[in-house]
């Protein structure tokens, strides 16, 4: 069900996605991420992996991105495009996945990387049967 994305439009997405990677606040695990959502209106937006001294508080920068396109009235997201500084492309963690079913279920997922080294996959392969909004449309009756 994932749309086709034009190859200046992924171009764009990979470009933003490693500039976000250059704001990221990982002193902790060093590990710097950067992330770019693509929404359905055509606007893109980034976000970096935002940590904290209380390490459990940590944003991944998919979220993050996810959270600022949502700040900006988007519902709807068609392309999650991942950039890591790494030899071989990072794929988002748990969490992450479960985040992006809510507003991206899909949605194309790319992850980048220092090389040419590309994962292209889907949220139905990273997490299948997810969880998901539908879930809660019927909610169990408890008889007490
Ligand atoms: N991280 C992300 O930003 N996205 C992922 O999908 C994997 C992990 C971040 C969290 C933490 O700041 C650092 O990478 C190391 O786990």
């Amino acid at each position: 069900m994932s749309s086709i994305i034009t190859d200046a439009t992924l171009r764009r997405l990979e470009k933003i996605a490693q500039a976000a990677a250059t704001k990221s606040y990982s002193p902790y695990s060093k590990f710097p991420v950067g992330a770019a959502v693509l929404a359905a209106s055509g606007k893109i937006y980034g976000g970096c992996n935002v940590e904290n001294a209380s390490y459990g508080l940590t944003h991944c920068a998919e979220r993050t991105a996810i959270c600022t396109a949502v700040t900006a009235g988007e519902r709807h997201l068609r392309a999650v495009v991942i950039y890591t500084p790494t030899p071989t492309p990072t794929l988002p963690c748990g969490a992450c996945r479960q985040f992006i079913n809510e507003f991206a279920p899909h949605a194309t997922i790319i992850s980048t990387c220092a090389s040419k080294l590309r994962k292209k996959t889907s949220l139905t392969e990273l997490l299948p049967d997810a969880f998901g909004p539908a879930h809660l449309t019927t909610p169990a009756r408890h008889h007490r």
